[in-house]
């Protein structure tokens, strides 16, 4: 449990779902971390369940490059160094094809998904550069990095984006020893995955995710948590992938080529779900009845 031992690590977006993974597996396997976020409250509760000796959090919105900067200066403050950036932070944005996009929407997901990513890199990069560093820093991308269909219009076209941000910066960064990589799962039950942007209160329940996602995995009896994701980081962020850049690492359990697209396979997905609820509540809502029924029955018997 020493894949990291001594090193020191920026995760950003790591007050949930998989950058907290990636921050508890990352101290687990002896590193420094910093756990940057814009959810104060959440990100300080993860400060305190790890452990504040091995970790800090930061408030960075990703979105601000003068936010971004600052969180490189407190890590090398605090810390002494910067051997590795993951770069996490993500929002799923706007549901909609492209008929529907709204354009501020579409701006403001590849603010957080790309730009965010591309401050990130620059500012950790110019760090480690300066400091002789061979650091690696790793994004999160997606499965819809390289297909389109599998997520809304500005999301597939923001992870493709982010692609062509590690790829090209793997090139530049390689000169001076430093990799970049990126990590691109598949649905994942987190926050992000079990949220309907325009109802807040509704949420997905996390089990249907996690059998829905497995029931189109090519592999069988798997089912994808943060924790995977987080295991894919710390390969990208341990010597063990030291020969490895510009790599697109795709976590997906073996997903096969389909015909659904976006938005259609949202349709399908609302059927599935109806279906998911039927299966799940309405056998438990019978019994209910049929328990009732037996009591009342009982009680008039004892009358
Ligand atoms: N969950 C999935 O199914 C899935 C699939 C593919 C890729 N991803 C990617 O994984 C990454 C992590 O997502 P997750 O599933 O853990 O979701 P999540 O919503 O649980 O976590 C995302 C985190 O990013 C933070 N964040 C959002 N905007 C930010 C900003 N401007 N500045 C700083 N932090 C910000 C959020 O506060 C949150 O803590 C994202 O980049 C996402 O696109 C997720």
């Amino acid at each position: 449990m020493d894949r990291l031992e001594g090193k020191v690590a920026l995760i950003t977006g790591a007050a949930g779902g998989i950058g907290e993974a990636a921050a508890r597996l990352f101290v687990e396997h002896g590193a420094f971390v910093v756990i940057a976020d814009v959810k104060d409250e959440l990100g300080d509760q993860v400060v305190a369940s790890i452990g504040p000796d091995r970790c800090s959090y930061k408030h960075c919105d990703v979105t601000d490059e003068k936010q971004v900067e600052e969180t490189v200066v407190y890590t090398l403050d605090k810390y002494g160094t910067l051997d590795i950036v993951y770069s996490n932070a993500g929002i799923l944005g706007q549901l909609s094809g492209v008929l529907n996009v709204d354009m501020k929407a579409l701006e403001k997901i590849m603010d957080v998904n790309v730009c965010g990513s591309v401050a990130m890199i620059k500012h950790s990069g110019r760090a480690m550069v300066a400091r002789n560093i061979r650091g690696t820093i790793i994004c999160t991308a997606s499965a819809g990095a390289t297909r389109g269909g599998l997520g809304p219009e500005g999301y597939t076209a923001s992870k493709h984006a982010l692609l062509g941000v590690v790829r090209s910066a793997s090139q530049e960064l390689g000169m001076y020893g430093i990799r970049v990589n990126c990590v691109s799962p598949l649905g994942v039950a987190t926050q992000m995955a079990c949220t309907i942007p325009w109802i807040k209160e509704f949420r997905l329940d996390p089990d249907f995710i996690e059998q829905h996602m497995s029931s189109v995995s090519n592999l069988k009896g798997m089912v994808l948590k943060a924790k995977h994701i987080a295991e894919a980081a710390l390969f990208l962020a341990s010597d063990e992938s030291a020969c490895i850049n510009g790599h697109n690492l795709v976590v997906d359990g073996g997903f096969p080529d389909s015909t659904d697209t976006f938005p259609a396979s949202v349709t399908k997905s609302a059927i599935e779900f109806m279906g998911w609820l039927i299966t799940k509540f309405v056998p438990r809502y019978i019994c209910g009845l049929f328990r009732q029924n037996v009591e009342s029955t009982d009680s008039k018997h004892r009358l």
